[in-house]
């Protein structure tokens, strides 16, 4: 599956398992197709009907359908195709479609899953759900309306997903008098649009859903149309199956590992085929190894192929994994940790350069900042306009840079291994569907330098274990005043310390960067790389910014050794620094001079379980210093801390 939908969040996961249906089946006999178009256009109708069309409606359904199309039916008396596909009863008292159905159909010539994709414009989220594995899209446009600004999106979405085969379905054509003029307008502005966006085939088809013209049994109405049915076309049309001619992945889910005589890498191929015998790498490494035995769900296999779950044994230990990937040798993925990608954003929160979110491929998993944005598309023009931001819909090329290096596939190469996830830290939403272009420009060329003198060697020198102090709090909470302190005991104690202060390194380091969400975000990125780095040092860092947001926060946690990322709330309520007012800021801000100002007109996330919460008010700064020091007491530094508690 490209998209690797099975993890996404209950909201998000479509309603069926499709890899499971498929497993009981042979993949390579299904034409897999989605549907989409705008809330009216009459998706649900046009599938309901190649579903009732084809008989594959049992008798049972039916009659329920003929139940539900008397209760709520916008047809009368008739029977309502939609109900037949809207399956949820909250989408039908809303009239739309809120999630991704998958629907099975066959004929005698072939078999199909249809991904039932919502038209409406805040749900392309869904659509590229559905798109991910899709053969063939079709665009639905209802022949009054013509070509929308939905229809671009939806085409270029297709193509930037990776399907390769476009219908324009022209339906309603009933509603324009079965106009072939009509119909020749819109297939002309359809082909101008489909030319650009690489598709192999691409055909408009002039129908009426409702009353079954052109869906599965020719028109009497539209004389003027040589072209197939739809259903003809969708019999017809040669999709292949690229994937099992690509070379061999193997992204490994788990290591099965029941008793010591036996380590096994289970997973879904792919893509390409396998077999005993054949030489492997594990991609991140390098390391090489042959396939020993492949174990499918019947027993031992002589091969596999791309879409089969098996079980892989190797002729020897390797380190492999959960996120890493066995490869062909002669063809081995991409490894890197800087990344440029195109980005389709599906939040209402929109992507901002410098946030940090979790990325998440097929079976791996690590934290990525977006450190650039080259252009976002103009879905009107497909044209490449210059942005800082991506709103909700909006599709653009991004670089991104990842906490650890992720085996990959240029998207265009395999659509299998060129997809990933964006995950917002705090929601846990998807917020992105991502397809990889290439390692960032350099990044090919840099290397990490393995260095003889380590952090412990370091550490050990200096006699302590390194830290992060990270002081978190409102402006004038006495972060620096308490961290200012601490450094002074600690340093009378003889630990080697440093301690960055957010008004000091923004007159140096980040002198380039002001107080929106973007600048605060890289501040916080920056010295959270800076702080890395002197822990690496060996050195005991206190570190004193606002840093506001819990993504940074929790990005530079992540990006430490476990235990070393010690978050210290400085708690003191808005009203209480604004009385102190140690810089004259809250004054400033009263007059009007001073704008977005974090607990005033910005926003401050506090920690939500902070290593240590220190509550100033009514406390000097010395009683919460030597409070604090009996924390750290002992040495080294950072061992003594519990879970959390407070000062
Ligand atoms: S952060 O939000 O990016 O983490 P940082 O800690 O570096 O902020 O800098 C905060 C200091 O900048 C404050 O203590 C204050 O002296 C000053 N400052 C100037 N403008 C603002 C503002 N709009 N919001 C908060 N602090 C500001």
């Amino acid at each position: 599956m490209a998209l690797p939908a099975e993890r996404m969040t209950d909201q998000d996961a479509p309603r069926l398992d499709v890899g499971a249906v498929l497993d009981a089946h042979d993949r390579r006999s299904f034409m897999r197709f989605l549907t989409c178009g705008s809330v009216d256009d009459g998706k649900s109708t046009l599938i309901g009907r190649l579903l009732y069309d084809t008989k594959l409606i049992f008798e049972d359904q039916l009659a329920a359908l003929e139940r539900d199309s008397k209760k709520h039916g916008t047809n009368g008396e008739e029977i309502d195709f939609a109900l037949l596909v809207d399956g949820l009863e909250a989408e039908r008292e809303q009239g739309i479609t809120i999630d991704v159905a998958y629907r099975f159909f066959s004929t005698p010539k072939r078999k199909f899953i249809v991904a039932d994709t919502p038209g409406h414009e805040q749900y392309t989220r869904n659509m590229a759900t559905g798109a991910s594995t899709a053969d063939l899209a079709i665009v639905l446009v209802d022949a009054r309306h013509g070509i929308m600004r939905q229809t671009r999106r939806h085409a270029f979405i297709a193509s930037l997903l990776g399907i390769r085969h476009l219908v324009l379905a022209v339906n309603k054509i009933d509603l324009v008098g079965w106009s072939q003029q009509r119909f020749r307008q819109i297939e002309e502005e359809f082909r101008a649009i489909a030319a650009g966006l690489g598709f192999r085939s691409y055909m408009a088809i002039p129908l009426s859903a409702r009353f079954g013209d052109n869906v599965t049994t020719r028109s009497a109405n539209m004389g003027w149309y040589n072209g197939p049915t739809l259903l003809a076309h969708l019999e017809t049309v040669e999709v292949g199956n690229e994937a099992l001619d690509l070379p061999f992945r193997f992204p490994v889910q788990y290591v099965n590992r029941p008793n010591l005589d036996f380590r096994g890498f289970a997973g879904t191929i792919a893509s390409g085929r396998v077999a005993v015998g054949d030489p492997l790498v594990v991609a991140k490494s390098g390391q090489p190894a042959a396939v020993a035995r492949i174990i499918g769900p019947d027993g031992e296999r002589r091969a596999a192929r791309e879409g089969e779950a098996v079980t892989i044994v190797l002729d020897r230990e390797v380190e492999l994994a959960r996120g890493n990937m066995l490869a062909a040798p002669t063809a081995r993925p991409k490894v890197a940790d800087r990344l440029s990608a195109r980005l389709v954003w599906f939040d209402d929160q929109p992507m901002s350069v410098g946030r940090a979110y979790v990325l998440r491929t097929e079976t791996d998993q690590c934290g990525a900042t977006v450190t650039a944005l080259h252009h976002r598309v103009d879905v009107n023009d497909y044209s490449e306009q210059p942005a800082e931001r991506l709103a909700m819909n909006e599709i653009g090329l991004a670089e991104l840079s990842t906490q650890f290096p992720v085996a990959f596939d240029a998207f265009a190469d395999n659509r299998a291994t060129g997809t990933f996830i964006l995950i917002d830290r705090l929601t846990n939403r998807t917020v992105a569907a991502g397809m990889l272009v290439d390692a960032a420009r350099g990044a090919d060329n840099i290397h990490w330098q393995a260095l003889e003198v380590d952090k412990a060697a370091r550490a050990e020198l200096k006699g302590q274990r390194p830290a992060v102090y990270w002081f978190t709090g409102l402006s004038g909470s006495g972060k620096s005043t308490i961290a200012n302190l601490l450094e002074k005991r600690l340093h009378a104690a003889g630990r080697h310390t440093y301690l960055l202060d957010g008004d000091n390194v923004r007159h140096g380091l980040n002198r380039d960067l002001g107080f929106s969400e973007t600048d605060r975000a890289e501040n916080i990125r920056r010295v959270g790389e800076v702080s890395k780095l002197m822990a690496d040092a060996g050195l005991i860092v206190l570190v004193s910014f606002i840093s506001p947001y819990r993504a940074e926060r929790d990005a530079v946690r992540a990006s430490l050794a476990e235990g070393e990322f010690v978050e210290v709330f400085v708690d003191t309520p808005v009203e209480e620094c604004a009385r102190r007012d140690p810089k004259g800021l809250y004054a400033k801000v009263r007059a009007g001079e001073l704008k977005d100002f974090t607990g005033i007109d910005a926003p401050y996330e506090a920690p939500l379980k902070p290593d240590i919460h220190l509550r100033t008010v009514g406390r000097t700064p010395e009683e919460i210093v030597e409070a604090l020091m009996e924390r750290i007491a002992g040495s080294p530094v950072a061992d003594s801390f519990g879970d959390g508690g407070g000062i």
